[in-house]
């Protein structure tokens, strides 16, 4: 797909962190972008910053449906969709809240789902659109301390191959994006506990990932992994669960996979 002066982007989670990276770069190529989040004064600024013109702020809950479906009958008909959103609660599965699980549960995976959903038939009827998913490194091998958020992630991955097949022919097309360690407040609200295999100190920036996935775009490529370890997990996990952990307790450390056989 084409992308510059007239494309329509709308991107979830677009306040901060990789979403709000992914509207500058759409941005920077002319194209005039949708932000959403909850916090609407965070998005004013955030689209007010943006290189061009036409930018809007959508302020929305992508995990209420009829919130995420306004925001989206509001922007219009959108070339590009990104369904970014998401939040992270780490630490011991018997040890978190039910509401934490349900929040990773409804924003991450429903969030997204709810998102596609909305938009896709008026994408099918126009011929016309890419749909982004922001998955994880997580979403082939999910990590202990994050199992709900890896399920989440792995959700989104197996829901974006199965979407991918099911709309050929139609003009709508899925590109998956697989982050590894990528800067972003994400993990802001819980920096004390976070897992030891947790490399906060090598996160990458987030400005490259947003330019791989335009290429992405513009190309209709199936997935994007950033860092390239990221693709490597997934080359050792695909090939043996037990290859995939002996890399990683080679990278991360022994916290990554501790028990083994
Ligand atoms: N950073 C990483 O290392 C990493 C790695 C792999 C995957 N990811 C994925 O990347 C995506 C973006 O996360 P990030 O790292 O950029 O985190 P972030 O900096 O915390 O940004 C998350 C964004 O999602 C929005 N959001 C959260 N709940 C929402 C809701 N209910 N409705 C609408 N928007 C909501 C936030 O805005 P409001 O709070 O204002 O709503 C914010 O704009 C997530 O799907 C995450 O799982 C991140």
């Amino acid at each position: 797909m084409d992308i510059g002066p007239g494309t329509r982007v709308l991107i979830t989670g677009a306040s901060r962190g990789i979403g709000r990276a992914f509207a500058q770069a759409f941005a920077a190529t002319g194209a005039e972008v949708g932000l959403v989040a909850r916090s609407a004064d965070t998005l004013e600024q955030v689209a007010a910053g943006l290189p061009g013109s036409g930018h809007r702020a959508l302020a929305a809950d992508v995990a209420d449906h009829a919130s995420i479906e306004a925001a989206l009958n509001e922007f219009g008909d959108c070339d590009v969709l990104i369904a970014n959103a998401g939040v992270a609660n780490y630490g011991r599965f018997v040890d978190a809240t039910l509401e934490e699980l349900d929040q990773m549960t409804r924003v991450n995976w429903l969030g997204c789902i709810y998102t596609i959903r909305a938009a896709l038939p008026r994408m099918i009827e126009r011929g016309r659109g890419q749909i982004v998913i922001t998955s994880s490194g997580a979403g082939y091998r999910a990590f202990p301390w994050a199992a709900v958020y890896g399920g989440t992630k792995g959700a989104q991955r197996l829901f974006g191959e199965a979407l991918r097949h099911e709309l050929d022919g139609t003009g709508v097309s899925v590109t998956i994006v697989y982050p590894g360690e990528v800067e972003s407040d994400l993990h802001a609200h819980e920096l004390a506990r976070m897992p030891p295999w947790r490399k906060n100190d090598e996160e990458a920036p987030a400005a490259p990932l947003a330019e791989l996935v335009v290429k992405a775009v513009r190309e209709d490529r199936a997935s994007v992994h950033y860092p390239p370890f990221v693709r490597l997990l997934r080359i050792a996990h695909g090939l043996s669960p037990k290859l995939g952990d002996a890399f990683l307790r080679r990278l991360r450390g022994s916290t990554a996979a501790p028990r083994r056989g």
